[in-house]
Protein backbone atom coordinates (compact mmCIF):
# COMPACT_ATOMS: atom_id res chain seq x y z
CA UNK A 1 0.00 0.00 0.00
CA UNK A 2 1.31 3.34 -1.04
CA UNK A 3 -1.12 5.44 -0.87
CA UNK A 4 -4.28 7.09 1.14
CA UNK A 5 -6.49 5.58 -1.47
CA UNK A 6 -4.84 2.14 -1.11
CA UNK A 7 -5.33 1.96 2.34
CA UNK A 8 -8.75 3.28 2.23
CA UNK A 9 -9.62 0.71 -0.46
CA UNK A 10 -7.97 -2.03 1.74
CA UNK A 11 -9.71 -1.00 4.30
CA UNK A 12 -13.31 -0.54 3.33
CA UNK A 13 -12.70 -4.33 1.69
CA UNK A 14 -11.65 -6.08 4.72
CA UNK A 15 -14.64 -4.41 6.54
CA UNK A 16 -17.30 -5.55 3.94
CA UNK A 17 -15.45 -9.06 3.80
CA UNK A 18 -16.26 -9.54 7.24
CA UNK A 19 -19.80 -8.15 7.93
CA UNK A 20 -21.65 -10.11 4.68
CA UNK A 21 -23.70 -11.81 6.77
CA UNK A 22 -25.00 -8.56 9.24
CA UNK A 23 -24.63 -5.77 5.68
CA UNK A 24 -27.04 -8.48 3.77
CA UNK A 25 -29.23 -8.26 6.69
CA UNK A 26 -29.71 -4.72 6.81
CA UNK A 27 -30.10 -4.56 2.84
CA UNK A 28 -33.08 -2.72 1.60
CA UNK A 29 -33.58 -1.17 5.41
CA UNK A 30 -33.30 2.43 6.96
CA UNK A 31 -29.62 3.18 8.78
CA UNK A 32 -29.18 6.42 11.29
CA UNK A 33 -26.25 7.06 11.82
CA UNK A 34 -26.24 9.99 14.32
CA UNK A 35 -22.65 11.94 15.16
CA UNK A 36 -21.56 10.55 11.65
CA UNK A 37 -19.10 13.35 10.86
CA UNK A 38 -16.32 12.43 13.03
CA UNK A 39 -14.01 9.69 13.29
CA UNK A 40 -16.06 6.39 13.45
CA UNK A 41 -18.25 7.97 11.05
CA UNK A 42 -15.64 7.99 8.41
CA UNK A 43 -16.05 3.68 7.88
CA UNK A 44 -18.96 3.53 9.29
CA UNK A 45 -20.44 5.75 6.73
CA UNK A 46 -18.07 4.75 3.94
CA UNK A 47 -18.55 0.85 4.90
CA UNK A 48 -21.93 0.63 3.82
CA UNK A 49 -21.61 3.13 0.60
CA UNK A 50 -19.50 0.81 -0.54
CA UNK A 51 -20.83 -2.10 0.37
CA UNK A 52 -23.57 -0.36 -2.00
CA UNK A 53 -21.70 -0.60 -4.77
CA UNK A 54 -19.68 -4.19 -4.64
CA UNK A 55 -22.50 -6.55 -3.40
CA UNK A 56 -25.04 -6.14 -6.19
CA UNK A 57 -27.54 -6.66 -3.57
CA UNK A 58 -30.30 -4.05 -2.48
CA UNK A 59 -28.47 -1.12 -1.08
CA UNK A 60 -28.65 0.12 2.66
CA UNK A 61 -30.34 3.46 2.93
CA UNK A 62 -27.97 5.61 5.03
CA UNK A 63 -29.46 9.00 6.47
CA UNK A 64 -26.67 10.91 8.53
CA UNK A 65 -27.26 13.40 11.20
CA UNK A 66 -24.99 15.85 12.77
CA UNK A 67 -24.45 19.19 14.16
CA UNK A 68 -20.76 19.48 12.73
CA UNK A 69 -19.34 20.73 16.11
CA UNK A 70 -16.47 19.47 15.49
CA UNK A 71 -15.91 20.60 11.90
CA UNK A 72 -17.84 20.08 8.42
CA UNK A 73 -15.56 17.08 6.95
CA UNK A 74 -14.47 17.26 3.01
CA UNK A 75 -14.81 13.72 2.85
CA UNK A 76 -18.21 13.70 3.65
CA UNK A 77 -19.37 16.68 1.52
CA UNK A 78 -17.67 14.23 -1.12
CA UNK A 79 -20.28 12.09 -0.94
CA UNK A 80 -22.94 14.15 -1.17
CA UNK A 81 -24.46 12.86 -4.70
CA UNK A 82 -24.46 9.33 -3.63
CA UNK A 83 -27.88 8.19 -4.26
CA UNK A 84 -28.14 6.06 -1.24
CA UNK A 85 -27.02 8.66 1.59
CA UNK A 86 -28.66 11.66 3.41
CA UNK A 87 -26.86 14.37 5.01
CA UNK A 88 -29.01 16.23 7.10
CA UNK A 89 -27.83 19.22 9.60
CA UNK A 90 -29.77 18.30 13.01
CA UNK A 91 -27.85 18.28 16.63
CA UNK A 92 -29.54 15.59 18.41
CA UNK A 93 -29.94 17.42 21.60
CA UNK A 94 -33.43 18.91 19.93
CA UNK A 95 -36.17 17.39 19.16
CA UNK A 96 -36.01 15.10 16.29
CA UNK A 97 -37.22 16.28 12.49
CA UNK A 98 -41.23 15.99 12.59
CA UNK A 99 -40.35 14.01 9.20
CA UNK A 100 -37.99 11.63 10.38
CA UNK A 101 -38.19 8.53 8.47
CA UNK A 102 -38.82 5.09 9.83
CA UNK A 103 -35.35 3.56 10.84
CA UNK A 104 -34.64 0.12 11.10
CA UNK A 105 -31.19 0.27 12.24
CA UNK A 106 -29.87 3.54 14.50
CA UNK A 107 -26.19 4.43 15.65
CA UNK A 108 -25.56 7.19 18.31
CA UNK A 109 -22.05 8.00 17.42
CA UNK A 110 -22.56 11.91 18.48
CA UNK A 111 -20.28 12.62 21.45
CA UNK A 112 -17.25 14.68 21.05
CA UNK A 113 -14.80 12.20 22.21
CA UNK A 114 -11.27 13.68 21.79
CA UNK A 115 -10.31 14.83 25.65
CA UNK A 116 -8.93 18.36 25.08
CA UNK A 117 -12.62 19.01 22.99
CA UNK A 118 -15.51 17.37 25.30
CA UNK A 119 -13.64 19.48 28.00
CA UNK A 120 -14.22 22.18 25.86
CA UNK A 121 -18.09 21.26 25.69
CA UNK A 122 -19.02 19.81 28.77
CA UNK A 123 -22.60 20.68 28.76
CA UNK A 124 -22.78 19.96 25.05
CA UNK A 125 -20.83 16.22 25.43
CA UNK A 126 -23.41 15.07 28.62
CA UNK A 127 -26.62 16.90 26.88
CA UNK A 128 -25.91 14.56 23.67
CA UNK A 129 -25.23 11.56 25.55
CA UNK A 130 -27.88 11.66 27.94
CA UNK A 131 -30.76 13.77 26.32
CA UNK A 132 -29.94 13.23 22.65
CA UNK A 133 -29.91 9.43 23.55
CA UNK A 134 -33.44 9.72 25.44
CA UNK A 135 -35.16 11.06 22.54
CA UNK A 136 -33.70 8.33 20.22
CA UNK A 137 -34.42 5.85 22.74
CA UNK A 138 -38.13 7.44 22.69
CA UNK A 139 -38.43 7.55 18.96
CA UNK A 140 -37.75 3.57 19.16
CA UNK A 141 -40.24 3.15 21.73
CA UNK A 142 -42.77 4.78 19.25
CA UNK A 143 -41.80 3.26 16.31
CA UNK A 144 -42.58 -0.08 18.31
CA UNK A 145 -45.93 0.72 19.14
CA UNK A 146 -46.69 2.08 15.65
CA UNK A 147 -46.31 -1.68 14.46
CA UNK A 148 -42.83 0.16 12.65
CA UNK A 149 -40.02 -1.62 14.80
CA UNK A 150 -36.35 -0.79 14.85
CA UNK A 151 -34.39 -3.69 14.70
CA UNK A 152 -30.85 -2.41 15.83
CA UNK A 153 -29.89 0.20 18.15
CA UNK A 154 -26.17 0.73 18.64
CA UNK A 155 -25.05 3.28 21.44
CA UNK A 156 -21.81 4.45 21.54
CA UNK A 157 -20.55 4.39 25.30
CA UNK A 158 -16.61 4.28 26.29
CA UNK A 159 -13.82 2.20 27.93
CA UNK A 160 -13.62 5.04 29.80
CA UNK A 161 -16.71 4.37 31.91
CA UNK A 162 -14.51 1.68 33.67
CA UNK A 163 -12.01 5.01 34.68
CA UNK A 164 -8.91 3.60 36.41
CA UNK A 165 -9.31 0.00 37.00
CA UNK A 166 -7.46 -1.58 39.78
CA UNK A 167 -4.36 -3.40 39.00
CA UNK A 168 -6.41 -7.09 39.45
CA UNK A 169 -9.41 -5.58 36.79
CA UNK A 170 -6.66 -4.94 34.21
CA UNK A 171 -7.24 -6.70 31.19
CA UNK A 172 -10.68 -5.51 32.22
CA UNK A 173 -14.57 -7.63 31.57
CA UNK A 174 -17.71 -5.73 30.94
CA UNK A 175 -18.72 -6.83 34.60
CA UNK A 176 -16.26 -4.32 36.01
CA UNK A 177 -17.62 -1.47 37.28
CA UNK A 178 -15.56 1.01 37.30
CA UNK A 179 -13.11 3.45 39.70
CA UNK A 180 -14.70 6.54 37.97
CA UNK A 181 -14.56 10.51 39.41
CA UNK A 182 -17.90 11.92 38.89
CA UNK A 183 -16.11 15.30 39.29
CA UNK A 184 -13.28 15.62 38.23
CA UNK A 185 -12.30 16.97 34.14
CA UNK A 186 -13.45 14.18 32.09
CA UNK A 187 -16.00 13.07 34.29
CA UNK A 188 -18.69 15.23 31.92
CA UNK A 189 -17.67 12.37 29.24
CA UNK A 190 -17.68 9.68 31.61
CA UNK A 191 -20.36 9.96 33.64
CA UNK A 192 -22.92 10.70 31.15
CA UNK A 193 -21.84 7.47 28.69
CA UNK A 194 -22.31 5.88 32.46
CA UNK A 195 -25.83 7.32 32.59
CA UNK A 196 -26.01 6.86 29.14
CA UNK A 197 -25.76 3.01 29.53
CA UNK A 198 -28.55 3.17 32.59
CA UNK A 199 -30.85 4.32 30.18
CA UNK A 200 -29.78 1.80 27.57
CA UNK A 201 -30.53 -0.89 29.52
CA UNK A 202 -33.81 -0.27 31.19
CA UNK A 203 -35.53 0.82 27.91
CA UNK A 204 -33.86 -2.32 26.40
CA UNK A 205 -35.73 -4.22 29.24
CA UNK A 206 -38.85 -2.38 30.48
CA UNK A 207 -40.01 -2.25 26.48
CA UNK A 208 -38.25 -5.16 25.22
CA UNK A 209 -36.17 -2.89 22.53
CA UNK A 210 -33.11 -4.01 20.59
CA UNK A 211 -30.81 -1.56 22.06
CA UNK A 212 -26.71 -2.46 22.30
CA UNK A 213 -23.63 -1.05 23.65
CA UNK A 214 -20.22 -0.60 22.55
CA UNK A 215 -17.33 0.40 25.10
CA UNK A 216 -14.21 1.41 22.36
CA UNK A 217 -11.11 0.46 23.40
CA UNK A 218 -8.59 3.25 21.79
CA UNK A 219 -9.49 2.77 18.26
CA UNK A 220 -7.06 4.62 15.71
CA UNK A 221 -6.71 5.28 11.66
CA UNK A 222 -7.91 6.81 8.88
CA UNK A 223 -10.79 9.47 9.59
CA UNK A 224 -8.97 10.52 12.64
CA UNK A 225 -8.09 13.62 11.77
CA UNK A 226 -4.93 15.14 11.85
CA UNK A 227 -6.21 18.45 14.32
CA UNK A 228 -7.80 15.91 16.80
CA UNK A 229 -5.63 16.41 19.14
CA UNK A 230 -5.78 12.53 20.32
CA UNK A 231 -2.34 11.36 20.94
CA UNK A 232 -1.62 9.77 17.63
CA UNK A 233 -2.72 12.28 15.09
CA UNK A 234 -0.83 14.85 17.04
CA UNK A 235 2.53 12.41 16.36
CA UNK A 236 1.42 12.53 13.21
CA UNK A 237 1.24 16.05 12.78
CA UNK A 238 4.91 16.57 14.32
CA UNK A 239 5.98 13.82 12.13
CA UNK A 240 4.66 15.01 8.58
CA UNK A 241 5.84 18.67 9.73
CA UNK A 242 9.18 17.41 9.29
CA UNK A 243 9.59 18.41 13.88
CA UNK A 244 10.61 15.97 16.95
CA UNK A 245 7.65 14.15 18.22
CA UNK A 246 6.82 16.06 20.88
CA UNK A 247 5.27 13.54 24.31
CA UNK A 248 2.86 15.65 26.99
CA UNK A 249 3.18 12.68 29.17
CA UNK A 250 6.21 10.73 31.02
CA UNK A 251 5.28 8.05 28.47
CA UNK A 252 4.42 5.83 31.06
CA UNK A 253 0.87 5.13 30.52
CA UNK A 254 -0.12 1.79 28.15
CA UNK A 255 -3.05 0.75 26.14
CA UNK A 256 -3.76 -1.86 23.51
CA UNK A 257 -4.54 0.20 20.43
CA UNK A 258 -7.02 -1.66 17.80
CA UNK A 259 -7.13 -0.37 14.20
CA UNK A 260 -10.49 0.92 12.61
CA UNK A 261 -11.30 -1.36 10.20
CA UNK A 262 -11.04 -4.21 13.01
CA UNK A 263 -13.58 -2.00 15.47
CA UNK A 264 -15.74 -0.87 12.61
CA UNK A 265 -16.86 -4.98 12.10
CA UNK A 266 -17.13 -5.25 15.51
CA UNK A 267 -19.87 -2.11 15.71
CA UNK A 268 -21.82 -3.40 12.87
CA UNK A 269 -22.00 -7.24 14.72
CA UNK A 270 -23.05 -5.44 17.70
CA UNK A 271 -25.68 -3.27 15.83
CA UNK A 272 -26.74 -6.26 13.83
CA UNK A 273 -26.32 -9.67 16.45
CA UNK A 274 -25.37 -8.16 19.79
CA UNK A 275 -27.68 -9.10 22.63
CA UNK A 276 -30.61 -6.88 23.85
CA UNK A 277 -29.36 -4.56 26.52
CA UNK A 278 -25.89 -6.17 26.57
CA UNK A 279 -22.62 -4.13 26.37
CA UNK A 280 -19.58 -4.88 24.85
CA UNK A 281 -15.99 -4.39 25.01
CA UNK A 282 -14.49 -3.61 20.94
CA UNK A 283 -10.86 -3.97 21.18
CA UNK A 284 -8.22 -5.33 20.97
CA UNK A 285 -6.26 -7.83 23.66
CA UNK A 286 -2.21 -7.12 22.58
CA UNK A 287 0.12 -5.93 22.92
CA UNK A 288 -0.45 -3.55 25.55
CA UNK A 289 2.17 -0.52 25.17
CA UNK A 290 3.25 2.74 26.59
CA UNK A 291 3.15 5.68 25.07
CA UNK A 292 6.34 5.90 25.20
CA UNK A 293 6.77 2.76 22.48
CA UNK A 294 4.54 4.22 20.87
CA UNK A 295 6.02 7.28 19.89
CA UNK A 296 9.30 5.14 18.93
CA UNK A 297 6.91 2.83 16.93
CA UNK A 298 6.17 5.86 14.94
CA UNK A 299 9.91 7.55 14.57
CA UNK A 300 11.28 4.16 13.10
CA UNK A 301 8.38 3.40 10.63
CA UNK A 302 8.57 7.13 9.81
CA UNK A 303 12.19 6.63 8.81
CA UNK A 304 11.69 4.36 6.79
CA UNK A 305 8.16 5.17 5.23
CA UNK A 306 9.60 9.29 4.87
CA UNK A 307 12.93 9.37 5.98
CA UNK A 308 12.21 11.25 8.88
CA UNK A 309 14.96 12.42 10.88
CA UNK A 310 13.10 13.40 14.13
CA UNK A 311 13.03 11.98 17.48
CA UNK A 312 10.77 11.93 20.75
CA UNK A 313 10.94 14.78 23.08
CA UNK A 314 9.20 15.17 26.21
CA UNK A 315 7.02 18.86 27.11
CA UNK A 316 4.74 19.38 29.46
CA UNK A 317 1.57 20.30 28.77
CA UNK A 318 0.30 24.33 28.74
CA UNK A 319 -3.05 22.59 30.33
CA UNK A 320 -2.82 21.57 33.52
CA UNK A 321 -5.64 19.11 33.36
CA UNK A 322 -4.19 17.09 30.34
CA UNK A 323 -3.19 14.56 32.37
CA UNK A 324 -6.01 14.64 35.49
CA UNK A 325 -7.96 11.06 35.50
CA UNK A 326 -5.95 9.62 32.64
CA UNK A 327 -5.99 6.17 33.37
CA UNK A 328 -2.73 4.54 33.54
CA UNK A 329 -3.14 1.12 32.17
CA UNK A 330 -6.10 0.35 29.76
CA UNK A 331 -6.64 -3.17 28.05
CA UNK A 332 -9.72 -5.03 27.45
CA UNK A 333 -10.74 -8.70 27.63
CA UNK A 334 -12.81 -9.21 24.34
CA UNK A 335 -13.75 -12.67 24.92
CA UNK A 336 -17.74 -11.70 25.02
CA UNK A 337 -17.69 -10.16 21.69
CA UNK A 338 -15.76 -13.07 20.33
CA UNK A 339 -18.34 -15.46 21.58
CA UNK A 340 -21.48 -13.56 21.26
CA UNK A 341 -20.61 -12.13 17.89
CA UNK A 342 -17.48 -13.83 16.15
CA UNK A 343 -15.88 -10.70 16.64
CA UNK A 344 -11.84 -11.25 15.75
CA UNK A 345 -9.42 -8.45 14.79
CA UNK A 346 -6.76 -9.23 13.25
CA UNK A 347 -5.01 -6.40 11.81
CA UNK A 348 -1.72 -5.66 14.36
CA UNK A 349 -0.66 -2.59 15.71
CA UNK A 350 2.64 -2.09 13.42
CA UNK A 351 0.49 -3.15 10.21
CA UNK A 352 -2.75 -0.46 11.89
CA UNK A 353 0.18 1.96 12.30
CA UNK A 354 1.85 1.42 8.84
CA UNK A 355 -1.85 2.08 7.13
CA UNK A 356 -2.17 5.24 9.51
CA UNK A 357 0.86 6.98 8.49
CA UNK A 358 0.32 6.60 4.88
CA UNK A 359 -3.47 7.92 5.49
CA UNK A 360 -2.13 11.09 7.00
CA UNK A 361 0.45 11.88 4.73
CA UNK A 362 -2.53 11.98 2.54
CA UNK A 363 -4.78 14.03 4.17
CA UNK A 364 -2.28 16.36 6.06
CA UNK A 365 -4.98 18.94 6.10
CA UNK A 366 -8.05 19.55 7.84
CA UNK A 367 -10.55 22.12 9.82
CA UNK A 368 -8.90 22.96 13.21
CA UNK A 369 -12.26 21.91 15.22
N1 LIG B 1 -12.74 6.86 18.79
C1 LIG B 1 -12.63 6.12 19.89
O1 LIG B 1 -11.62 5.43 20.11
C2 LIG B 1 -13.76 6.12 20.88
C3 LIG B 1 -13.49 5.61 22.12
C4 LIG B 1 -14.50 5.58 23.04
C5 LIG B 1 -15.76 6.03 22.70
N2 LIG B 1 -16.02 6.54 21.48
C6 LIG B 1 -17.39 7.03 21.21
O2 LIG B 1 -17.77 6.75 19.87
C7 LIG B 1 -18.57 7.82 19.35
C8 LIG B 1 -17.91 8.39 18.10
O3 LIG B 1 -16.57 8.75 18.41
P1 LIG B 1 -15.65 9.53 17.39
O4 LIG B 1 -14.26 9.16 17.73
O5 LIG B 1 -16.15 9.36 16.03
O6 LIG B 1 -15.94 11.03 17.88
P2 LIG B 1 -15.74 12.40 17.07
O7 LIG B 1 -15.63 13.47 18.09
O8 LIG B 1 -14.67 12.25 16.04
O9 LIG B 1 -17.12 12.54 16.29
C9 LIG B 1 -18.32 12.80 16.92
C10 LIG B 1 -19.29 13.40 15.92
O10 LIG B 1 -20.51 13.67 16.59
C11 LIG B 1 -20.94 14.96 16.21
N3 LIG B 1 -21.76 15.51 17.30
C12 LIG B 1 -21.35 15.86 18.54
N4 LIG B 1 -22.39 16.33 19.25
C13 LIG B 1 -23.48 16.24 18.44
C14 LIG B 1 -24.84 16.56 18.60
N5 LIG B 1 -25.31 17.09 19.73
N6 LIG B 1 -25.69 16.34 17.57
C15 LIG B 1 -25.25 15.82 16.41
N7 LIG B 1 -23.96 15.51 16.20
C16 LIG B 1 -23.08 15.72 17.20
C17 LIG B 1 -19.67 15.74 15.95
O11 LIG B 1 -19.89 16.86 15.10
C18 LIG B 1 -18.80 14.68 15.29
O12 LIG B 1 -19.01 14.66 13.90
C19 LIG B 1 -18.70 8.83 20.47
O13 LIG B 1 -19.88 8.59 21.18
C20 LIG B 1 -17.51 8.55 21.33
O14 LIG B 1 -17.73 8.94 22.65
C21 LIG B 1 -15.03 6.62 20.56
Amino acid sequence: MKTAQDVIEADLQYICGNLKSEFSQMAGKNLLIVGGAGFLGYYLVQAVLYWNKTAGTQPIHLTVYDNYIRGVPEWLTDLKSDPNLVLQRHDITHPLPEDIADFQYIIHAASIASPIFYRKYPIETMDANVNGLRSLLEYCKQQKDAGKPVEGFLFYSTSEIYGDPTPESIPTPETYRGNVSCTGPRACYDESKRYGETLCVNFAEQYELPIKIARPFNNFGPGLKITDRRVLPDFARDVLAGRDIVMLSDGSPTRTFCYIADAIVGYYKILVVGHRGEAYNIGIETPEISMATLAEKVVELSKELFDYQGRVVRQQSDDKAYLVDNPNRRCPIITKARNDLGYDPCISVDEGLRRTMIWYQGNQVAEDA
